[in-house]
């Protein structure tokens, strides 16, 4: 797992695979016209508007927005991180992912990640061995007087760490226990075990590999809950407790809900509310977000209702914001003061906090009322301050029919007045949204040339042919399509999977995204020629851009004079205007 992965290899993998093989071993696909079809697997209906295309080596939903080339489908189908994507179709393929290592030492990093996996797998079964131990009743007893039941103990692989200082010490190698974060050290430099006589709850990745543990005293002594320490596989900040017990029951689950406790994650289930999981005693992240989005388009985030809860809640609120992309739904729920979860089932039973999960409070709705709390938004300058305090937070927002609701919402709440530039959508792409929704909008010259560009890039080659003088044109977006043109040249991507996938992360990404998907086909148009529509777009764009400067010039001449060469400019426009 360690080492970057080369772009030149994405860039031969992405040569190698056949998207429609891909997905046709996913999802059965069938024959339409040039294209492939199917029912979309990332959203229910009952008429196929999934479709792929070999030319582009793209997939496209017509009814959910879903699309992209064969990383982000395996990304999307099956959860996985570019990263993972990559690996899985390399296998697919059958090649095997280079790395460009640091090598030796990232190499020794790696190898030694696996090492500790190892260990703490060991170490959690002996934790669960001290537990069935018929020597240790106490926390057996302790389980029992919370009504943890033996079923679920297992399912959760509970254990117990025996009181006494060495008893991971005596038995496992020493220096891999300190990298795995099961060692603690005193002032005078003396090892021993971290956890001692506490209720071991192990921590395990969605890959089931034991990364980390939580331990719990068994009566009321300080502090309550020790957990590991960050190590070489174990962040806080990007991984939660329950995960991968959640997902052996459904991999799929409508909601997930994410609490506060380990306690509670274990009631929860115990109840039958098997889809919580929990966070590691850290602030809710955006990568948990991300993680927990890749399972479930729902995430319900619980908080206590006293004034710490509260704040936690806000926290995990602001954090959301760039994770909030289309088709994805952040709830947030208070509950009743000195209540938590666990006692919360116990006292209301499973209809009782499911009643409560399904009335939590959208995102949107929790954050508007937060801003808006206590406040009179009856003069302007009121108005004024919850722009001011809201509009950062949508701008953090991926583009989508979501985002533009939800600037919509915060356009009524202040009443409207001088708001349109709030939104500085990119005058070039058009309202992402809208083309989701299949709606029309206006095939500007430029869109159609940039779209036909984006989805043959050999048509690089006409505008090769005709030389366009680029510094006698001025247009909005010239910086766009000379960075594409630019970009063909150099990569000289075989196909528009692979000239997206440059755009990965960079700038334009969003652009490009969304313009790839472009119907340029004119309507009532029987045969549809490429290459004439692309030169006839992009003599209106040359018309256009000329006239632009033109006026440009003209005004500047007027109101202030032109440099030597500016004139020289308007000049050369001018004598190639009437030519
Ligand atoms: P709580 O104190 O709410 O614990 O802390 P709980 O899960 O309800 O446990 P019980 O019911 O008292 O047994 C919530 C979470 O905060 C972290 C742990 O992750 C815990 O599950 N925590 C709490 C710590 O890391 N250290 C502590 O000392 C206390
Ligand atoms: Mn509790």
């Amino acid at each position: 797992m360690s080492g970057s992965i080369p772009r030149e290899f994405i860039k031969d993998l992405l040569v190698r695979v056949d998207i429609v093989d891909l997905i046709d071993s996913h999802v059965p696909l069938k024959k339409s016209g040039s294209n492939f079809v199917a029912r979309c697997p990332f959203h229910n209906e009952k008429t196929p508007s999934f479709s792929v295309s070999r030319k582009k080596q793209l997939y496209h939903c017509f009814g959910c927005g879903a699309g992209g080339d064969a990383i982000n489908f395996l990304m999307d189908y099956n959860h996985l991180d570019f990263v993972e994507a990559v690996e899985d179709l390399a296998s697919f393929v059958g090649i095997e992912v280079p790395r460009e290592t640091r090598a030796y030492t990232a190499e020794a990093v790696g190898k030694n990640a696996s090492a500790i996996y190892d260990l703490l797998a060991r170490v959690a079964a002996f934790y669960q061995e001290q537990l069935r131990a018929s020597g240790c009743k106490i926390a057996v007893a302790y389980l029992k007087g919370r009504g943890v039941s033996g079923e679920i103990a297992k399912h959760y692989a509970l254990g117990y760490a025996p009181e006494g200082w060495d008893a991971l010490v005596g038995r496992f190698d020493r220096k891999l226990l300190m990298e795995a974060g099961l060692l603690a050290s005193n002032d005078a430099g003396r090892v021993y075990d971290r956890f001692r006589g506490r209720l071991m709850f192990p921590i395990r990745d969605k890959r089931k590999r034991v990364i980390g543990f939580g331990g719990r005293v068994l009566d009321d002594s300080l502090p309550k809950y020790i957990n590991s320490p960050e190590t070489a596989v174990f962040s806080k900040g990007r991984e939660v407790y329950g995960l991968y017990e959640l997902l052996e029951k459904n991999s799929r689950p409508r909601r997930i809900l994410v609490v506060e406790g380990y306690m509670d994650v274990i009631a929860l289930a115990q109840f039958g509310i098997d889809y919580a999981v929990a966070t590691l005693g850290t602030a809710t992240s955006r990568s948990h977000l991300d993680l927990l989005f890749r399972f479930s388009s729902e995430v319900v985030l619980c908080f206590d209702g006293d004034n710490a809860g509260r704040q936690a809640a806000w926290r995990a609120v602001e954090a959301a914001f760039p994770s909030l992309r289309d088709g994805r739904q952040v709830k947030v729920m208070l509950l009743p003061q000195g209540q938590d979860p666990d006692s919360l089932v116990r006292e209301e039973g499973v209809d009782g906090v499911a009643a409560r999960i399904d009335a939590a409070l959208p995102l949107s709705d929790y954050f508007f009322a937060h801003l808006t709390e206590g406040r009179m938004l009856n003069s302007v300058e009121a108005k004024a301050r919850l722009l001011k305090e809201a509009k950062p937070y949508l701008e953090q927002m991926p583009e989508g029919f979501f985002k533009d609701l939800m600037f919509v919402r915060l356009r009524e709440l202040s009443g409207g007045s001088g708001l349109d530039e709030l939104q500085n959508q990119s005058k070039l792409t058009p309202n992402a949204a809208k083309v989701k929704r299949g709606e029309s909008f206006k095939l500007t010259p430029l869109r159609v040339v940039i779209a036909l560009l984006l989805q043959n890039p050999r048509l690089a080659e006409v505008l090769g042919d005709l030389q366009p003088d680029w510094d006698l044109l001025r247009f909005s977006g010239k910086e766009l399509l000379l960075d594409i043109l630019r970009t063909i040249e150099v990569e000289q991507p075989g196909n528009t999977a692979i000239l997206l996938e440059f755009y990965r992360g960079r700038q334009w990404e969003k652009e490009v995204r969304v313009l790839a998907n472009l119907v340029v086909k004119p309507e009532g148009v029987v045969q549809f020629d490429e290459n004439a529509e692309f030169e006839g777009a992009f003599a209106r764009v040359e018309k256009q851009g000329r006239e632009h400067y033109i006026d440009y010039l003209w005004d500047k001449k007027t109101k202030e004079g032109l440099t030597a060469g500016e004139n020289e400019v308007l000049l050369k426009l001018l004598s190639n205007k009437s030519a």
